[in-house]
């Protein structure tokens, strides 16, 4: 079984594409995409490059070029739910497009023609993956105490699980994130990709699981934080959540 793994942003894979075992580079779609192996696993890295067509279009090559048989995302997020601290993770239990609204032809936030607004995360591979992010959480010693106390990452930091809201926007307002919760109030975290990866995935029958550590409140100063944690935070954690998520998958 070969596992397609997603991060939007180089930042958000750490380099992890050369370190594969009998790597080869294929470019495809004006990607690119390494093929190897890691743990014993046959895995596809690639970059889905940010938004949601970008991610549908990297999923889709996923599928149907490299036959993966299951897609995992991983990468930061905002955070939206009053419950979520930067520094947290969220393991996506639903994925939404919150900015689908082709009302009043259809209900706001629902996919025409799929009558559904929300697409399931695979439960077995999401049990894997939040299964890994806890252990990169637990492992105290993986981002320095400078760092930490420069991001306020407060111990401990914590996993969620719940609805991760994907739209073609970065959200840098307290306004407009406060919009956001009032339209969707179980969201956990909102970024750019998931759900379209999510709908791609449900059209093709296949597994699908994203987990997102949280780089910004989704407020007026996430630009900065996302920048510096992008920089400084979510390589790192990125390189030891996927090394954790492989050795638990079926080879
Ligand atoms: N990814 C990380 N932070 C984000 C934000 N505030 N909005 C959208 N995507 C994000």
């Amino acid at each position: 079984m070969t596992t397609g793994i997603l991060s939007a942003m180089a930042q958000e894979q750490a380099g992890l594409g050369e370190r594969l075992d009998e790597v080869r580079i294929e470019r495809y779609a004006g990607r690119e995409f390494h093929v190897g192996r890691w743990h014993g696993r046959e895995v596809v890295l690639a970059l889905s490059r940010i938004g949601k067509v970008a991610a549908a279009t990297t999923a889709a090559a996923l599928i149907e070029r490299f036959g993966v048989s299951r897609i995992v995302f991983t990468g930061v997020a905002g955070g939206l739910h009053p419950s979520v601290r930067v520094g947290d993770t969220v393991v996506g239990t639903e994925f939404v497009q919150h900015d689908m609204d082709a009302s009043p032809i259809f209900p706001r936030h629902e996919v025409p023609l799929y009558g559904r607004s929300r697409f399931p995360a695979d439960a077995e591979l999401t049990g894997w993956l939040a299964q890994a992010a806890q252990a990169v959480l637990d492992d105290s010693d993986l981002i320095d105490e400078t760092t930490r106390q420069r991001f306020g990452l407060l111990q401990p930091q914590r996993l969620h699980h719940g609805l991760i809201a994907s739209g073609d926007r970065f959200v840098s307002g307290a306004a407009e994130s406060a919009a956001l919760r009032a339209s969707l109030p179980e969201a956990m975290a909102v970024e750019m990709e998931a759900a379209a990866v999510a709908q791609v995935c449900f059209d093709h029958g296949l597994a699908f699981a994203a987990v997102r550590n949280i780089s910004d409140r989704a407020d007026d100063t996430a630009h900065v934080d996302f920048d510096a944690y992008i920089q400084e935070v979510a390589g790192i954690q990125a390189r030891a959540l996927i090394a954790a998520l492989l050795p638990l998958l079926p080879p």
